[in-house]
């Protein structure tokens, strides 16, 4: 089956949104181990990988999995990332200075090695494929037999709240928020759909670790106004449509959803994210 005109557009759009926010993401997020981020290690250790072993970090962003993935291969093994954005490559491969290691531009749904993997690692990105199970059939043919799928995905609507309450309210002003063609990013972020999506895919031993983090964006003023500042250009264009009345009535609401997790003038938001391992 071809792929569809809206996924393709999809596709290009978010090549287009992570070349654009790819630097602001690793400055503010996959650089550090705050939050989510969190997951990092966690997820590393999960997928147990063992020293000389012959990793593929999928949709590796700006490197945060790869770098330690090959604190675990050791100078035997050697780690391959890939992504569809050329900007997070660039940050990937100029922070990673280890000679066993490639980058390398590719689609989740199109990737094929001549080598099989040990394990194969994907954080924060299985929800962005549009055919999903077109990257997990692929994921699975990359392995070798019993070797180690290890993902991360956000959890589900008011889970993650720092999401959750811009976006609830944005989608009342601005109902085309999201690209045509745009998957449902929530639809991994239960332990039973995530569960369901491997075992359909054709995984064994799957295990789902569901983890709470952690994270302080400081005051409403501070989470409001980084979330314009890193905003991507096409949801940016139409936030700029709304008259200042909405634009007011937008911030209040989003305001009213971040009070109960306000404590002396201090957001703290729960963030819950969940760690699956799987078999080949
Ligand atoms: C939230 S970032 C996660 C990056 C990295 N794994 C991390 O943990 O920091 C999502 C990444 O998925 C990539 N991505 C989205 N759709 C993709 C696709 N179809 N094929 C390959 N990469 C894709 C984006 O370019 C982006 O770098």
């Amino acid at each position: 089956m071809g792929l569809s005109n809206t996924s393709i557009e999809y596709k290009k759009r978010i090549i287009k949104t992570w070349n654009e926010v790819a630097p602001r993401y690793h400055k503010r997020w996959a650089g550090k181990t705050i939050g989510p981020f969190q997951s990092t290690q966690k997820l590393v250790s999960m997928a147990r990988i063992k020293s000389g072993n012959l990793v593929l970090d999928l949709a590796c962003g700006t490197g945060a999995v790869t770098r330690q993935a090959l604190k675990k291969t050791g100078k035997n093994g050697h780690v391959i990332g890939i992504d569809s954005s050329s900007t997070a490559l660039k940050i990937a491969k100029k922070s990673t200075p280890y000679k066993n290691v490639d980058f390398a531009i590719f689609d989740a749904e199109n990737f094929a090695f001549n080598q099989k993997f040990d394990v194969i690692t994907c954080q924060y990105a299985l929800f962005f494929f549009p055919n999903a199970s077109k990257a997990l059939a692929n994921i699975k043919r990359a392995l070798k037999k019993n070797g180690t799928l290890a993902l991360a995905v956000h959890g589900a609507g008011d889970t993650v709240p720092y999401f959750s309450a811009i976006f609830d309210s944005v989608e009342k002003f601005i109902p085309d928020y999201l690209p045509s063609g745009a998957p449902d990013l929530d639809r991994f972020g239960t332990k039973n759909n995530l569960y369901k999506t491997i075992k359909k895919a054709g995984f064994t031993r799957i295990i789902v670790h569901e983890y709470t983090f952690w994270y302080s964006p400081g005051s409403f003023s501070a989470y409001w106004n980084n979330y314009l500042k890193y905003l991507a250009k096409p949801l940016r264009e139409k936030l700029d449509k709304l008259s200042s009345k909405q634009k007011t009535e937008l911030k209040n609401m989003v305001k009213q959803k971040t009070i109960p997790y306000t404590k002396n003038g201090t957001i703290k938001f729960p963030w819950k994210v969940l760690i699956l391992s799987a078999k080949s």
